[in-house]
C-alpha cells in the first residue's frame, strides 16, 4: 500500500507543469521570427519518455527548420532542434529510469516535433539511446547528427573501400559533417583530400587529418565530358551538385562515394557512363530513420573505438541566446565544425 503511494506521488510529481525556456520559430503573413520563450511541459507532446535537456548541436536541417522551410517543418510555433542529449525525468518505459543519461538525434525530433532547442523534451521511448559509457552528453553533442552521419557514412564506404586503395576526397570540409568525417577517415588510416571554401580555415583542415586540401571554387569547374582521368578511390560527399559530378567522374574503377547533403544543389546531371565503364557506387546516406539496432552499436562505436582523439578541437559552446545568429552563419555556409548548445542555464 505504501509502495503504491510512493509510486503515485512520484507520478504527481513528474506530471507537475515545468516552466522552461525555448527557441520558438513562428510564422506571421510568410514571415518568420525567432525568440526565446517561455514554455510549459503541458504543451509538449505526448511521448513516454520526458527528458531535461543539457545540450544541443546545430544542424543544417535546423537552420531550415528555424527559417520557415515547409519541407522540414510543416507547422509553426514550432521548437526546431533535431538533436538532444540530457537526462530522463520521467519515464512510462521500463527500459529507462529517472535519472538515466539519454540521447535522441534524428526521427521526428525539431522537425514536426519539438526539438532540442528547448530545455525539455517530450519522445517515444524508441527514439532514446541510454549514452554510452566513454562519451559525455557534452561529448554525444559534439559529435550529434553531423557526426553520427559521418559514422553511418564511413561505415557504408568501408564496406566498399579500404585505405590500400587510395584517397578519398571529404567536401564540405570544414561543415559538421565533414569536419568529422575527416577525423574519423584519418583516424582508421586512409589518405584524404579535403575540399573547401575557406581558404582561411586550411591549417584546421590539416589539423584534422588532411592530407591534400583543393579549393571548392575549383573543385566545381564543370566539364561536360561523362568521365574524367580517374584519381580517388572514394568520397565523404555533403554538398552535392557539380562537385558530386566531379567526384563521380573522377572515380578509380570500383570506387564508392556516399552522398547525404544538398547544400550545393539536389540535381545530378551526368551520364551513366561512370557506373557502367568503371563499376563504381553511389550511396545514400539517411541519418533520420537509421534503425534502432544500428545507431545503437554506431553510438557505441562512437564512444569507443572510433571516438577522435581531438573532439574538442572542432566545437564551439553558445546559450540559446546567441543562436539566432549562428543559425544565419551555416546558412550562409560559414559556421566551422561543430556548435553546441548549452541547455542548463536559466530555467
Ligand atoms: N542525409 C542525412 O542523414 C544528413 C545528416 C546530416 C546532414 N545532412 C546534410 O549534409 C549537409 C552538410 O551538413 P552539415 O551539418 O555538415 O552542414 P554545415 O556544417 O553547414 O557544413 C556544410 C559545408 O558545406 C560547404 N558549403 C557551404 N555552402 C556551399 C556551397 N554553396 N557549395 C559547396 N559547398 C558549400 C561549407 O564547407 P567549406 O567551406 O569547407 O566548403 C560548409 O561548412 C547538409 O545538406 C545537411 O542537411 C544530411
Amino acid at each position: 500500500m505504501l509502495q503504491r503511494f510512493c509510486l503515485y506521488s512520484e507520478f504527481l510529481i513528474n506530471m507537475r507543469n515545468i516552466t522552461y525556456n525555448a527557441f520558438v520559430v513562428e510564422e506571421l503573413n510568410g514571415k518568420f521570427t525567432q525568440t526565446i520563450q517561455t514554455l510549459t511541459t503541458n504543451n509538449l507532446p505526448v511521448g513516454d519518455i520526458l527528458i531535461r535537456v543539457h545540450y544541443s548541436s546545430i544542424n543544417y536541417k535546423d537552420a531550415l527548420s528555424a527559417t520557415g522551410n515547409k519541407g522540414v517543418t510543416k507547422k509553426y510555433p514550432h521548437t526546431p532542434g533535431i538533436d538532444a542529449a540530457g537526462v530522463v525525468e520521467f519515464s512510462e518505459n521500463a527500459a529507462y529510469k529517472i535519472g538515466d543519461e539519454v540521447i535522441v538525434t534524428g526521427y521526428d525530433l525539431g522537425m514536426n516535433t519539438s526539438g532540442g532547442f528547448g530545455q525539455y523534451i517530450r519522445v517515444p521511448a524508441e527514439w532514446v539511446i541510454k549514452l554510452p559509457v566513454g562519451l559525455t552528453l557534452k561529448e554525444s553533442m559534439i559529435i550529434g547528427t553531423a557526426g553520427f552521419t559521418a559514422g553511418i557514412s564511413l561505415l557504408r564506404l568501408h564496406d566498399l573501400v579500404k585505405p590500400a586503395d587510395g584517397k578519398i576526397i571529404v567536401t564540405g570540409a570544414t561543415g559538421g559533417v565533414g569536419s568529422v568525417a575527416l577525423m574519423l577517415l584519418s583516424m582508421l588510416g586512409y589518405q584524404t583530400v579535403a575540399v573547401s571554401g575557406k581558404e582561411s580555415e586550411y591549417e584546421f583542415l590539416r589539423h584534422l587529418g588532411a592530407h591534400e586540401i583543393i579549393s571548392r571554387e575549383e573543385f566545381q569547374n564543370e566539364d561536360k565530358r561523362p568521365m574524367l582521368s580517374a584519381k580517388y578511390a572514394g568520397a565523404i560527399d555533403t554538398v552535392g551538385g557539380p562537385i558530386l559530378e566531379n567526384i563521380l567522374k573522377t572515380l578509380n574503377p570500383l570506387g564508392a562515394v556516399t552522398t547525404c547533403g544538398s547544400v550545393s544543389s539536389t540535381e545530378l546531371n551526368m551520364t551513366v557512363f561512370p557506373f557502367i565503364l568503371r563499376g563504381i557506387s553511389l550511396i545514400g546516406i539517411s541519418a533520420q530513420n537509421y534503425p534502432l539496432a544500428l545507431r545503437q552499436s554506431l553510438w557505441e562505436k562512437l564512444a569507443k573505438e572510433w571516438k577522435p582523439d581531438n573532439l574538442f578541437d572542432i566545437y564551439s559552446e553558445i546559450s540559446l541566446n546567441e543562436l539566432k545568429s549562428r543559425i544565419d552563419l551555416i546558412l550562409e555556409g560559414k559556421l566551422k565544425g561543430r556548435t553546441i548548445i548549452n541547455m542548463t542555464n536559466d530555467i
